[in-house]
């Protein structure tokens, strides 16, 4: 993950915590999650169904989405999501993508034939276990939900107060999911301006209702 997923400056911003991440991975192309996501719910030709990308952070994915002929709703509690998600979005594509701004155990979800949550959820806080009840309930039947939650041994855990989960918590609240995928993931790899070595634990999901 972490070659793609780098980006230029871990400064926290006044702006918000996740301004400087969104800005400099707007331009990136989507990762191998996302191909996983796609090839699950045979997503590359969508014609108009409805995804929900929650945490669009700079909606590198959100386009990659709509690209693919989805509907989708952006939500992000980061104000500044919005424009680098419509930057140089042509009509037909923006008529497509609707944007909420807000925390996601607030906003309101639409009935979703894919919710894809990439390295979002877990930064919900106390509001963990809600946020992933609003995302999984949002999955129509049929649909499926795509995103990373981060086991123990994270970085991000001890650095970003990420909440942990393990494999069995996510049996557990997957289980009104027909199939359940769950490919446990850990390594060190190099990450941000500096090139530190970080560590990377997390569950990557696909479930389908
Ligand atoms: C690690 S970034 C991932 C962004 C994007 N999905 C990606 O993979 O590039 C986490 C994103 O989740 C958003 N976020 C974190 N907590 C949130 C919350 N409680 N409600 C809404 N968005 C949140 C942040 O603003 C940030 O854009």
């Amino acid at each position: 993950m972490s070659d793609e997923l780098r980006f230029h400056d871990d400064t926290i911003t006044p702006n918000g915590p996740w301004t400087t991440f969104g800005a400099t991975t707007a331009g990136r192309g989507p990762l191998e999650y996302f191909h996983s996501a796609m090839e699950y719910v045979d997503g590359n030709d969508a014609k108009g169904r409805q995804a929900i990308d929650l945490g669009c952070g700079g909606g590198a994915d959100s386009r990659a989405l709509l690209a693919r002929g989805w509907k989708v709703l952006a939500v992000d509690a980061e104000p500044g999501s919005e424009r680098l998600l419509t930057a140089g979005l042509s009509p037909e594509r923006r008529a497509r993508l609707e944007i909420t701004i807000g925390a996601f155990h607030e906003v309101k979800l639409v009935p979703a034939d894919l919710v894809y949550a990439q390295f979002s959820l877990p930064f919900a806080g106390e509001h963990f276990e809600q946020s992933v009840r609003a995302a999984l309930g949002a999955v129509t039947e049929g649909g499926a939900f795509v995103g990373q939650l981060f086991g123990t041994h994270d970085d991000w855990v001890a650095e970003e107060g990420a909440v942990v989960v393990d494999h069995l918590w996510v049996e557990k609240n997957l289980r009104d999911f027909a199939h359940v995928d769950i490919d446990e993931r850990q390594y060190d790899a190099p990450y941000g301006t500096a090139n530190r070595t970080r560590h990377f634990h997390f569950f990557h999901i696909r479930a389908r209702r």
